[in-house]
């Protein structure tokens, strides 16, 4: 599978309903069995939108967006200021994700290289994220060649799950195609 038939570019503040509605439906479609469904339920895209809007008026943010004719958004990723989780990195990849009839396309490598090149373009050499001990996508990470530097503890509906910090000290040194 390639990216052939897919757009990327960077997105503005008037993508923030469609990419909340991605958000929604990529959590629903990737995480059930792992979260608590009441909590894939509640999920909601309007809340999302709301934050994802706040995000634009940050004073170092960037989100890359992944269109297909006909579908429009098919996933995302967003990057920017560190939210402080850990010391020495000056850059955070938020979220990123890929409706699920369209992962394993390269999307997800092309979004993360556009983001990244983003960051040491503006001088921010290193960058972390956090995901899901139980992810099953936690591959994708490594693959990029992301190494997990910390891990917490956090709760989701009561029930606790161990949260991986993945780590890319040297963001010069990726080979991302
Ligand atoms: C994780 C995610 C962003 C990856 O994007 P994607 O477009 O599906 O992945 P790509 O096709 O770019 O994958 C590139 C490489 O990463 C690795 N990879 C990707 N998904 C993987 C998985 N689920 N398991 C293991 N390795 C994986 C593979 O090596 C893959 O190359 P290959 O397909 O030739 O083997 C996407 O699958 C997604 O949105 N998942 C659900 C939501 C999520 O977990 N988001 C991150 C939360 S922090």
């Amino acid at each position: 599978m390639n990216t052939i038939g897919v757009r990327f570019r960077e997105a503005t503040v008037a993508d923030c309903e469609e990419v909340a509605r991605v958000h929604v439906l990529a959590w629903q479609g990737s995480f059930r069995g792992i979260v608590p469904q009441a909590f894939l339920d509640r999920m909601s895209a309007v809340q999302r939108a709301e934050a994802f809007s706040t995000g634009f008026a940050g004073p170092f943010y960037r989100m890359y967006v992944a269109e297909v004719l006909g579908r429009g958004i098919v996933g995302f990723a967003d990057f920017g200021k560190p939210r402080g989780e850990i010391e020495g990195y000056d850059g955070e990849l938020y979220s990123i994700y890929i409706l699920p009839e369209f992962q394993r396309r390269r999307i997800g490598q092309k979004l993360f290289k556009l983001g990244t090149e983003y960051l040491v373009e503006n001088d921010r050499l290193s960058m972390y994220l956090l995901t899901l001990e139980a992810s099953p996508y936690r591959g994708f990470y490594d693959k990029l060649g992301g190494h997990v530097v910390r891990q917490k503890q956090i709760h989701i509906d009561g029930l606790a799950y161990t949260e991986l910090i993945y780590g890319w000290p040297d963001l010069t040194k990726l080979l991302v195609e």
